[in-house]
């Protein structure tokens, strides 16, 4: 057995939860007591302003050995691939774009290093926007503890399992899981060997489940698959690397002690995981197919209702059973702008081209649809039911429109023939 299958967790998604790895640590009935059992300090660490509407506050109370003041001063640590905003974008013409798997270098990297910003939106300082990033990691961060500032993270591991301590506690995530870090709550990655997946860095407003309208009390994701970690402390008696995330830039500081030395917490600001296996999916019973916001995990809202910061989608195994329809995706020019992954199998208004591990950018108003191909096998085909098995493609959509960054222009990972898959589409008109 490993270590990470011996992890334990909490269900449900922003709901209050508590963890104790020693017990009679949590304060009861009180968070500030005037000496916290065992000689630990109280930390608070909120998530949202203080005065956010009730349904949307996110804090936790941290119980731990030495409070996160304790750490030497910062200073600029390089990290050029990790771009911040619109601000670090470049031009780029308004095609449809689409990248292959970029290769997991040989060279030792750990997360932090191995990330690779792919496209830009909004502006860290201002709390609007994301930004997509890629990890290509082979080393775990030994004692390295990573926060940031600037935005929560979204991780969607394409190749190995990661094993994320946090300050809260541990998750084991693997390739079809995705894992949700809370801005500004130190973590550290282990690998298990070479690594590979992506990341929505999101500045704006925390995610959350999406409403579900006439849908009902149940379905897509339901709450309880979400998992958070139990308490788990270190020995605290090593230094640790702090590299922290602020405006764009990083800086590096050394701490005395590791920042994992939380023993007790409550709270619903938590890191937590999601196995996309368990999204209840839902589809046509008769004809058309429903706008792909059926697919929502995750929504980060804007000031706008309904408009997105940011809409985590994903596209997991289903059957297609609507009858007289066209099933792949329709020809569409949308106002909301549309990164997309592939985790693995294939994705089916491109059967060939889009790899697990690529990525494709249609931003606001790029037209795009299904392949030649995938357009003539959906227009002939029979329309029995038909389930689409092995696949799991996701997407970050945004109100905002993405900038690449150079690195994701110059990495010779850009896909120049994209535009060929619709080359086929012929004059039908009769
Ligand atoms: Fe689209």
């Amino acid at each position: 057995m490993t270590q990470a299958d011996s992890l334990h967790y909490l269900s449900g998604f922003g709901n209050e939860l508590a963890s104790e790895a020693v017990p009679g640590t949590l304060p009861q009935g009180r968070n500030s007591p005037q000496r916290v059992a065992r000689g630990l300090y109280a930390e608070l660490l909120s998530g949202t302003a203080f005065t956010a509407a009730r349904a949307e506050n996110r804090r936790s109370w941290l119980y731990r050995r030495r409070p996160s003041v304790l750490c030497g001063a910062y200073e600029p640590l390089a990290q050029p691939a990790l771009k911040t905003g619109a601000r670090d974008g470049v031009a780029a013409p308004p095609n449809p774009l689409r990248w292959n798997p970029i290769a997991i270098p040989q060279a030792p990297l750990d997360f932090v290093e191995g990330l690779r910003t792919i496209v830009v939106n909004g502006d860290a300082d201002a709390q609007t926007g994301v930004a997509a990033h890629l990890y290509l990691a082979n080393k775990s961060m030994t004692d390295t503890a990573f926060v940031n500032a600037d935005g929560e993270m979204l991780i969607v591991p394409q190749q190995g399992r990661l094993t994320i301590t946090t300050e809260l506690g541990r998750l084991a995530v693997d390739p079809g899981e995705i894992a949700l870090l809370p801005r500004g709550m130190a973590f550290s990655v282990a690998v298990d060997g070479p690594s590979r997946g992506y990341v929505c860095e999101n500045y704006g407003a925390h995610f959350r489940l999406p409403e579900l309208g006439p849908i009902g009390s149940n379905g897509l994701a339901n709450a309880r698959d979400f998992l958070a970690p139990t308490a788990a402390f270190d020995d605290g008696s090593r230094p640790c690397r702090m590299v922290r995330k602020v405006g764009g830039a990083l800086w590096v500081a050394q701490a005395e002690a590791s920042p994992f030395d939380v023993v007790a917490w409550h709270g619903n600001l938590v890191p937590c995981k999601y196995d996309t296996a368990r999204f209840m999916t839902i589809g046509s019973i008769s004809f058309d197919h429903p706008d792909p916001s059926i697919f929502t995990v995750l929504t980060s809202p804007s000031d706008t209702p309904g408009t997105a910061n940011c809409d985590f989608v994903i596209f997991p195994p289903r059957w297609l059973v609507a009858e007289d329809t066209f099933r792949p995706p329709w020809y569409h020019r949308n106002v909301m702008s549309e990164f997309m992954g592939l985790v693995h199998g294939q994705y089916d208004a491109k059967p060939e081209g889009f790899r697990p591990g690529g990525m494709s950018l249609h931003n606001s108003m790029v037209p795009h649809g299904p392949d030649a191909e995938a357009f003539e096998k959906a227009s002939g085909g029979t329309l029995a039911p038909h389930k689409l098995d092995d696949t799991l493609a996701f997407m970050f959509e945004s109100r905002w429109r993405f900038h690449p960054t150079e690195f994701a222009l110059s990495c010779g990972a850009l896909d120049s023939a994209y535009a060929d898959c619709w080359r086929g589409l012929k004059d039908n008109f009769t």
